[in-house]
């Protein structure tokens, strides 16, 4: 087993509800370093305008979601991105023993929103395609304040829940299931976002 001391608690809590989060999953000096290549990216102009839907459906609809995206390459990980993966490799393997799940593989970017910008209620699956289980978003702002805005807000049992997008936390949670969306932020609010993915169930044309 690893010894990632969070992986009882996550593993009950998506059992159970559906979500979880993990305060602190990188250490702060990974976080900002991993922010600040966030920033070099946008500088760069690497980043390009989030879309909705995948294949045939992608289109980009500012009324849904305003974000920026950046897609991590895996093959040039520089070194924060290559702890963060080490990281999520460590969870995959949690969730898959924990859960009973067949995690194949995983998939990430770093997003960007700027002032103004937010993502609408939405669920992170496909309709087309079913590969995705589990979706994850570590915040890499320093010193967010409620008053900032950009709460990721869950709508699960119970109420909604709002989660800071505070540097180190982690949120994580069912990909089928757990409506959420972002509200508008009113400064550059920072964060890498992946999915964990099983093999493919149903037959896509
Ligand atoms: C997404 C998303 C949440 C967040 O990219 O699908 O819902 O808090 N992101 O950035
Ligand atoms: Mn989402």
């Amino acid at each position: 087993m690893s010894i990632v001391p969070w992986s009882d608690r996550t593993v009950l809590e998506l059992a159970t509800r559906g979500w979880t989060i993990l305060r602190d999953f990188l250490p702060p000096e990974i976080v900002s370093e991993l922010r600040e290549e966030a920033i070099r990216g946008i500088a760069d102009n690497h980043f390009h305008e989030a879309g909705i839907g995948r294949g045939s459906d992608h289109e980009v609809e500012n009324a849904i979601r305003g974000d920026k995206i950046l897609w991590l390459d895996p093959g040039e990980a520089t070194p924060a991105q290559q702890a963060y993966w080490r990281a999520i490799e460590d969870l995959q393997l949690d969730l898959n023993r924990g859960l009973f799940l067949s995690l194949v593989s995983c998939e990430a970017q770093f997003a960007v929103y700027g002032p103004g910008a937010f993502y609408k209620t939405h669920v992170d699956r496909f309709e087309a395609n079913d590969e995705r289980m589990i979706s994850f978003t570590l915040y890499l702002n320093d010193a967010w304040r409620p008053e900032d805005g950009g709460a990721l807000r869950l709508h699960v049992e119970g109420g909604p829940v709002d989660v800071l997008p505070a540097a180190g936390t982690m949120v994580v949670f069912r990909s089928d299931s757990v409506p959420h969306e972002v509200l508008v932020s009113t400064r550059e609010r920072y964060s890498l976002t992946g999915w964990f993915m099983r093999r493919s169930l149903r037959v896509v044309e």
